[in-house]
């Protein structure tokens, strides 16, 4: 019997890529390059399926090229902001996510970089590593403990409850806004704000755990960053478009923002180049789910979501 084709767009995981040859007729991007709009749009044809990863950019143009046997665009994370949904919707392409599987890995880079940033250990790490450290100091790299301090979760969805547990193991106080209010067990005693200004004005340490959207992206300017208390910490895990970096960069230098703790960056893997010349930055390239674990579940959760669509089913994890 003759198995549906499948484009994987980048190389997964031993684990996933076994799978992957022992249900479909696999096309693999054994090099694993970056494929533009055409070498995307030529690599579908005569597929049934693309498992794909945030590193593929699906345009209405390439959408529009992509051939009738193609059903679905399963893509290798919970962001689907680089997929038009409008245009693979009016094609009839189901497109599909992954977001249980990156859930506990995403919040613990959060909790890293919060922590990192709140005890400057980027700074330390340089200190060392350039041979510069002469030994205990007294007041040697400050920084501030967690306990007590407000956390503002900006997205309360499941990586941002995740997130939240994990700060109240820390002794933070949890607040969240979220476009809508979470349920009391969903909350476990986090302070609902409905507003991002709101948020703001007590967030000692803001996360931001929202999705990128018409409707967040940019929400992090200069005018939301003064709404912070004087010397907050900010932790983006989430996209970065969200953040207006120009303006980070300023808050940083003036000390209204006194840490950030950056996993995702607007354009990456080609971030502003301010953050370079920043010495109260911990800069992570987009690792979150950089554990085996979720990069397993990961690329099982779209297989599900291919398997599904390609017998008829309805995918688990759809978005369109
Ligand atoms: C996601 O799932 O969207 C992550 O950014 C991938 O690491």
């Amino acid at each position: 019997m003759t198995q549906p084709k499948l484009l994987m767009t980048r190389v997964l995981s031993p684990a996933v890529i076994e799978r992957a040859r022992r249900d479909y007729d696999l096309d693999l991007n054994e090099s694993d390059h970056i494929m533009g709009a055409d070498e995307l749009a030529a690599r579908c044809q005569g597929k049934d399926a693309a498992l794909i990863t945030l590193t593929e950019r699906f345009t209405a143009e390439v959408i529009a090229k992509l051939p009738p046997s193609l059903r679905i665009l399963a893509t290798y994370s919970v962001g689907y902001d680089h997929i038009d949904l409008a245009a693979a919707k009016a094609r009839g392409i189901r497109v599909a996510n992954t977001p249980d599987a990156v859930t506990v890995a995403t919040a613990e880079i959060a909790m890293l970089l919060i922590l990192g940033s709140a005890r400057r250990a980027p700074e330390g790490e340089r200190l060392l590593k350039e041979k510069q450290w002469r030994g205990w100091q007294p007041m040697q790299l400050i920084g501030r403990r967690l306990d007590g301090k407000r956390l503002g979760i900006l997205g309360m969805g499941k990586i941002g409850q995740a997130l939240a547990k994990r700060a109240r193991a820390f002794d933070m106080e949890v607040h969240y806004y979220n476009r809508r209010r979470c349920s009391p067990a969903e909350e476990q005693g986090a302070i609902y704000h409905a507003s991002f200004d709101s948020l703001l004005a007590v967030s000692d340490v803001l996360s931001i755990n929202a999705p990128s959207t018409p409707e967040t992206r940019g929400c992090l300017n200069a005018v939301a960053l003064a709404k912070l208390p004087p010397g907050a910490i900010v932790v983006n895990t989430a996209r970065g478009d969200l953040v207006n970096d120009d303006d980070l960069i300023a808050a940083l230098k003036s000390g209204q923002v006194s840490y950030a703790g950056l996993d995702v960056y607007k354009g990456e893997p080609d971030i502003n180049p301010g953050y370079y010349e920043l010495e109260n930055v911990f800069l992570l390239p987009h690792m979150g789910t950089s554990v085996i674990e979720a990069r397993n579940e990961m690329g099982f959760a779209a297989l599900d979501n291919i398997d599904a669509v390609l017998a008829g089913r309805e995918p688990p994890f759809a978005v369109v």
